[in-house]
């Protein structure tokens, strides 16, 4: 049988350097007789600066075959003034558009050895393990109309919030699938009290639930008030199912929840190929970070993390994907800390590049 494929596409400011510490967690298990047929491209503002755009079609149809894409971050302050259709972002909406990459997974979960270091009090985020499920197709992101119009001699942006019913219902069953395999508890949150397609996001959620999903316990929230309980006590919550703008918000509130936005790594899911595997991209809930770039300061674990999602998720190596957790908790638990993971303490952080070798020594122990 051929080797798993994967497409990685690192973009820019920290995507480069946090991919270079996955790609040796890769070539580990390369080493270990568990190859991957590995191939890189260009995405985001590194694809622009060589082709004018920030997706090639062919890299777009490469990504439509490979097995699994890794993606790093893209963006940055070098790309602010360009035209909206050619900047970074539009080359990774294009991915997850075109790929149809419906359902994204962001965990977010409490390492014990960082449990101090969270902005909140230790007792309300220890053994914190929740999943927010990030619809990432529509919404919002890509509603129409959209655009910068002019009307009665002055400027009007435009952006639509809309939402099918088959649209809420594959995220939703993705969701309760989740929560199934979980604590089986799902809450969704919409804002049905203001929005029309938040009162069709909770009723179709509902009937789901109801029809297929019954041994599930579902509850619904506020998108609102769900931040608030987020900070509040997390963890209430087990798997939480949102649109693409809230999901957005709400997971990086909760990376906060885990220390540092460093630690946050996510799958993004769509229907099943014809080998059985379900298309998908994994990225660090990360951006490209400019303040810290070519510093050698970034944390690589969300991106590292992500892979381990590519191998639960695509590979069905459970416990492949395990051992890299594992190695992950190792590292954080003697001590090594990357500057996200430091705060104000006195101590000296560890580079990129030393947190990505040592978690690879931590993998073969
Ligand atoms: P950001 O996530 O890049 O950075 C926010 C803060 O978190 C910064 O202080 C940064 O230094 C820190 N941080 C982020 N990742 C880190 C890591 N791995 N290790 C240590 N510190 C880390 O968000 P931003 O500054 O709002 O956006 C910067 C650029 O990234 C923008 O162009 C934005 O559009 C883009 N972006 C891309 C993605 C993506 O590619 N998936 C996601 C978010 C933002
Ligand atoms: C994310 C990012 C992206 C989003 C941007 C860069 C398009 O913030 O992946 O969370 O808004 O979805
Ligand atoms: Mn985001």
């Amino acid at each position: 049988m051929a080797n798993p494929s994967l497409l990685i596409l690192p973009g820019d400011g920290i995507g480069p350097e946090v991919m270079a510490e996955v790609r040796k967690v890769i070539d580990w298990f390369g080493s270990q007789g568990t190859p991957f047929d590995v191939s890189e491209d260009l995405v985001g503002g590194a694809a622009y600066d060589a082709h004018g755009t920030p997706l090639t079609d062919a890299t777009m149809a490469k990504a439509q075959e490979v097995d699994a894409v890794l993606l790093g971050a893209v963006g940055g302050p070098k790309y602010d003034d360009l035209d909206f259709s050619v900047k970074p972002e539009r080359g990774l909406l294009r991915l997850r558009k075109e790929m149809d990459l419906f359902a994204n997974l962001r965990p977010a979960q409490c390492f014990d050895a960082l449990a101090d270091f969270s902005s909140l009090k230790k007792d309300v985020v220890a053994g914190l393990d929740i999943m927010i499920v990030r619809e990432l197709t529509s919404g919002v992101y890509f509603g129409e109309p959209r655009g910068i119009v002019t009307e009665n001699n002055e400027r009007v942006g435009i952006n639509t919030q809309r939402y099918t019913e088959s649209e809420i219902e594959r995220v939703a069953r993705s969701a309760f699938e989740l929560a199934r395999k979980r604590g089986n508890k799902l809450c969704s949150m919409e804002k049905a009290n203001v929005m029309e397609s938040g009162i069709l996001w909770r009723e179709v959620v509902q009937r789901v639930g109801d029809e297929e999903y019954p041994d599930v316990e579902l509850s619904h929230m506020y998108a609102d008030a769900g931040a608030m309980q987020l900070t509040r006590w997390p963890k209430q919550f087990d798997v939480i199912v949102t649109d693409n703008l809230f999901g957005d918000l709400l997971s990086d509130l909760a990376a906060m929840l885990t220390g540092s936005l460093g630690m946050l790594p996510s799958a993004s899911l769509g229907l099943p190929m014809a080998n059985g595997r379900p298309k998908a991209m994994y990225e660090p809930v990360h951006g490209s970070a400019p303040d810290i770039a070519g510093q050698g300061k970034a944390n690589p674990i969300a991106c590292i993390l992500s892979f381990a999602m590519a191998l639960r998720y695509s590979f069905d190596m459970g416990e492949a994907a395990d051992r890299v957790e594992a190695a992950v908790e190792k590292v954080l638990a003697d001590g090594l800390r990357t500057a996200d993971l430091l705060g104000e303490e006195g101590r000296a952080p560890v580079s990129t590049s030393d947190m990505g070798d040592a978690i690879v020594a931590a993998l073969a122990d």
